[in-house]
């Protein structure tokens, strides 16, 4: 994930901007950079590669001056180069900026910029926004001070940002602003910060002001004003910070595994962000995939590994319920070793959180031999599967460093749902009231995500009665029957308790000798019109049998509560989006009985992050 330090200060910043880039470190990065403002000039370093590879490259040490901005980045738009790394300039050199974040609006803008001469130097959305500074500030009249031009920069653009913002004219002054992308102000004595969280300058200050939504800071050695964009000041508190620096990584949470399941909201809003526009979903230039290609496709083939796997499984029911596309999914590990009947008509697409999953690269160099088109669904800019690829959709939930998969799972469904609306009005099996239903639908996911997150303490109350139960089933249907899969996936993952999964109905045809009064049985049974009391018959089978049954039903379910000895609810959605918003209870569960049996929970036994053999 991106990460921003600035400093303004009476003395040189260059230790602190680089310590405070160590700090960062931990969020995961591809290229990293620093600007200081000297004189009346910038001295700029910045390139590809862990931070120690780049300084023992362009020596930061040698950078002078007492204002500076650093940044890490995590790549969004534009690869893994040195032009596309922070921080960007205007065409003079005499503004820096570096983003976190994603600007929607960065092509039309761009076009716009370009014709009134801009000269771009990069593939980012971030130049941008400081041409559009650049150009604000020709307007002497409308933008007396550099604060007017940043507003009038930010008024015209949509989409997340935190930024950092230095001008080589102005040494003493720091701009920092934000919206959907969080960024804090810390104050020392008789210098200032900015971060893009709250570890990254701890060491320096316990004293900390977050910024709101919307919020513009100038920033001084000895002060700082607020600012709306209407240009009205605000008071903001002064926090003080009591955390040691590793809870601070975790932003406060225990594990990692917890905070990115708490990131899920934001992450998703991200997928989406700038992905819809006027009813149509609308990729990046790197999907690569044109309409009338996709008109043709008469097939997809799908493979991924583990969380991926199951991820297909969901995005199989999408294309062939919604699509009408017949699909098919591969284990990645078992489609390398087959040959597999592939017609010229077929699209590829291979899931992969890192990019790097040994058998799943495997999978697709097998496939490339059949001259099919291919795609990666992958949260990994620039890894190995998105440069084999055709074409790639990045699921942009930022580093995930908790081993199990959480947010990278979800942002993976959110992208083949998108994907599946574009087929749809592509292959025109859906009329317009049903995409619209589809695009209101995910556009409610992170407002109902937050909901489902705030129903963890009775998922704690479940994880203290039943953590000691050695064995569990994970049932579903339809959508959910691969989130059985992954709730039982995770489970196994971080608590080591044997868990399977199942298709409900599945059950009868074996796994239900396994029922007694010792066997938790988890239903995913949200009240959708397909099968929904088929499940509830399901229930009373095991219910009859002494098991335990904790059910995730949808809200305002009367029936289910009655039937089961726990149920968690999820808000009212779509019946595909369901498997979006019923998983996250699972991997809470998971959770927290890998807590309550003092598990190393965002490192398990025997698993690695990325598994890059076979
Ligand atoms: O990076 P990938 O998505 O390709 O990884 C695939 C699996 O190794 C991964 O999903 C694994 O199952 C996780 N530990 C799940 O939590």
């Amino acid at each position: 994930m991106c990460g921003i330090v600035g400093i303004v200060s009476d003395g040189e910043v260059g230790e602190k901007l680089f310590k405070g880039l160590v700090n960062l470190e931990y969020r995961g990065y591809d290229s990293v950079g620093m600007c200081f403002v000297n004189g009346d000039k910038f001295l700029i370093e910045k390139d590809v590669g862990k931070l120690d590879e780049v300084n023992s490259k362009v020596d930061f040490s040698r950078l002078r001056g007492k204002t500076g901005i650093a940044h890490c980045r995590w790549s969004t738009h534009g690869g893994v180069t040195k032009e596309n790394a922070h921080p960007h300039t205007d065409c003079k050199g005499k503004i820096s900026i570096v983003h976190n974040g994603i600007i929607e609006n960065y092509s039309e803008l761009k076009e716009i910029l370009k014709k009134s001469g801009h000269l771009f130097a990069s593939q980012t959305d971030t130049e941008v926004i400081v041409h559009l500074i650049e150009e604000e500030m020709k307007n002497k009249e409308k933008n007396k001070y550099e604060i007017d031009a940043v507003i009038s920069a930010l008024k015209k653009i949509q989409g997340s940002y935190a930024l950092g913002i230095v001008f080589a004219e102005k040494p003493d002054i720091l701009i920092a602003a934000r919206n959907e992308s969080p960024l804090i102000i810390g104050v020392g004595e008789n210098e200032n910060f900015i971060a893009s969280d709250v570890p990254s300058i701890l060491g320096f200050t316990k004293k900390i002001v977050y910024l709101d939504d919307k919020e513009i800071a100038v920033i001084k050695k000895d002060g700082f004003d607020v600012f709306n964009l209407e240009g009205k000041k605000s008071e903001k508190e002064i926090n003080i910070i009591n955390w040691s620096r590793e809870a601070a990584e975790k932003g406060g949470y225990r594990h990692f595994m917890l905070k990115e399941i708490y990131e899920q909201p934001a992450a998703i809003a991200e997928t989406i962000n700038g992905r819809l526009r006027n009813g149509d979903v609308i990729f990046e230039k790197d999907f690569g995939l044109d309409d009338d290609y996709l008109k043709k496709i008469n097939r997809i083939v799908m493979v991924g590994c583990g969380t991926s796997w199951h991820a297909s499984l969901v995005g199989e029911f999408m294309f062939e319920e919604l699509a009408k596309i017949p699909t098919e999914v591969e284990y990645a590990s078992e489609l390398r070793y087959r040959h597999p009947l592939i017609e010229k008509d077929t699209l590829f697409i291979a899931i992969s959180q890192s990019g790097e999953t040994a058998d799943t690269i495997a999978a697709m160099k097998e496939i490339k031999k059949y001259g099919v088109k291919t795609l990666a669904i992958c949260n990994v800019v620039g890894s190995s599967i998105t440069r084999l690829a055709d074409g790639v959709v990045y699921t942009r939930a930022g580093p995930e460093i908790g081993v199990a998969s959480t947010k990278a799972f979800t942002t993976q469904l959110v992208v083949l749902y998108l994907f599946t609306i574009m087929l749809a009005k592509i292959k025109k099996t859906l009329d317009e009231s049903q995409t619209k239903a589809m695009i209101e639908g995910i556009r409610k996911i992170p407002l109902q995500l937050q909901s489902v997150l705030e129903e963890d303490e009775e998922v704690i109350r479940c994880a203290e009665l039943y953590y000691e139960k050695p064995n569990s089933i994970y049932l579903g249907r339809g959508v959910n029957f691969p989130i059985a899969l992954e709730g039982a996936l995770k489970l196994k993952e971080v608590s080591y308790i044997h868990a399977e999964g199942y298709p409900a109905a599945e059950m009868k045809h074996g796994p239900i000798a396994l029922i007694d009064k010792n066997m938790p049985v988890v239903f995913i049974a949200p009240n959708d019109s397909y099968t929904y009391k088929k499940v509830l018959g399901n229930i009373e089978e095991v219910k009859s049998r002494g098991g335990i049954i904790l059910s995730i039903a949808t809200e305002g379910d009367n029936e289910i509560p009655l039937k089961s000895d726990h149920t968690i609810f999820i808000p009212k959605t779509l019946y595909t989006l369901s498997s979006i918003l019923a998983v996250v209870p699972l991997q809470l569960l998971s959770y927290h009985i890998a807590d309550k049996l003092g598990r190393d929970i965002d490192k398990p036994r025997n698993l690695a992050k990325s598994v890059v053999v076979e």
